[in-house]
């Protein structure tokens, strides 16, 4: 039996962000349910351009419910998926209920098929929500260890201000050309979700090491633990030459993705963070090494 759609006093979009009252009302949406602004985003370079999404709009032009799909092509196991990521789930409160993210998770996933993509990838605090449509779960981690000596860097990391137009063009350029920070699991392409992310968290720092034509987001905690987060360059550099850039010479480091093309081994740890990784595709296929993607591919 079809399952209720109660969709009385809505209009149904797609592909709307190019409109600007289309986008604003998702900003908005975002805003209200997650308390998160990805406003900035028009500021750095635009949404995804592969951005198609999908939501039910109220007479006023507010989004009452939205999910919005994109190209995400991805490496598991070494090898190149064809996928696609689903983002900005959410309704409304006085819209839930009705069946109206059911709705838009179908067309959704419907778009996806109909693209031709292998995959679909999302992260959800709610894994219950997509298990019905064939997502499950990949367990995520981080990796912990002692430090490489720091090897001597021809000229130190500059820092990188992603909403200095310079900047962003240069980091817009290393971005278009990366390859996957690990062979393991790693997106190929993410240049949108890497710089709303910078704004997202402003403890995150990106350096940009000039003989190597390296990106480098990082950060250290309270405690002054180095972390690293994502490198950006066609041809990663060693972990030690990572941290002689940015002269810094911390004596354990967490690395958030597999460290595979680092030269450098650490001990993996389950990565919590309150939301799981899901995939929907790929059969029964799993990371072959323990694994997460860069939380600056989060999205
Ligand atoms: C979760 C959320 C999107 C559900 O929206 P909704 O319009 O009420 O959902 P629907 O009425 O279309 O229900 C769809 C299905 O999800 C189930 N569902 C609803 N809320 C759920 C929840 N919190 N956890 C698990 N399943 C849920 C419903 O039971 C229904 O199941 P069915 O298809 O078997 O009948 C909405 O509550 C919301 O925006 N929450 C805050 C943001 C959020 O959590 N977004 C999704 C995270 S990625």
């Amino acid at each position: 039996m079809a399952q209720r759609l109660d969709s009385a006093g809505l209009s149904f979009r797609q592909d709307y962000f190019a409109d600007p009252a289309g986008w604003s009302a998702l900003v908005r949406l975002l805003q209200d349910i997650f308390g998160i602004d990805i406003g900035p985003l028009k500021q750095l370079g635009g949404p995804d351009p592969t951005s198609m999404p999908f939501g039910w709009f109220d007479a006023k032009g507010e989004l009452a419910a939205n999910i919005s799909a994109f190209a995400l092509p991805f490496v598991i196991n070494g090898r190149n998926v064809h996928a696609a990521g689903l983002q900005s789930g959410a309704v409304r409160p006085p819209w839930r209920g009705r069946g109206l993210y059911r709705d838009l998770t179908v067309k959704a996933l419907d778009w996806c098929d109909r693209q031709g993509f292998e995959a679909v990838i999302l992260y959800t605090d709610k894994p219950s929500l997509y298990e019905p449509y064939g997502f499950r779960s990949i367990p995520l981690h981080r990796y912990e260890g002692i430090a490489p000596a720091a090897s001597s860097a021809l000229r130190p990391a500059r820092l990188l201000t992603p909403t200095d137009p310079d900047d962003l063009a240069l980091l817009q350029s290393l971005l278009k050309g990366r390859s996957p920070v690990s062979n393991s699991l790693a997106v190929s392409n993410n240049a949108a979700m890497f710089l709303i992310n910078t704004r997202l968290d402003p403890d995150v720092r990106i350096s940009f090491l000039q003989d190597q034509q390296t990106a480098i987001a990082w950060k250290t905690d309270e405690s002054g633990r180095f972390g690293l987060i994502d490198v950006v360059a066609t041809e990663i550099p060693p972990l030690a030459m990572i941290l002689g850039g940015l002269e810094v010479a911390p004596t354990s480091i967490d690395v958030f993705f597999r460290p595979d093309r680092l030269d450098w081994d650490g001990v993996p740890h389950p990565f919590e963070s309150g939301t799981v990784l899901m995939v929907r595709g790929l059969g029964d296929t799993s990371v072959d090494f323990p694994a997460m993607l860069s939380p600056m591919a989060d999205f």
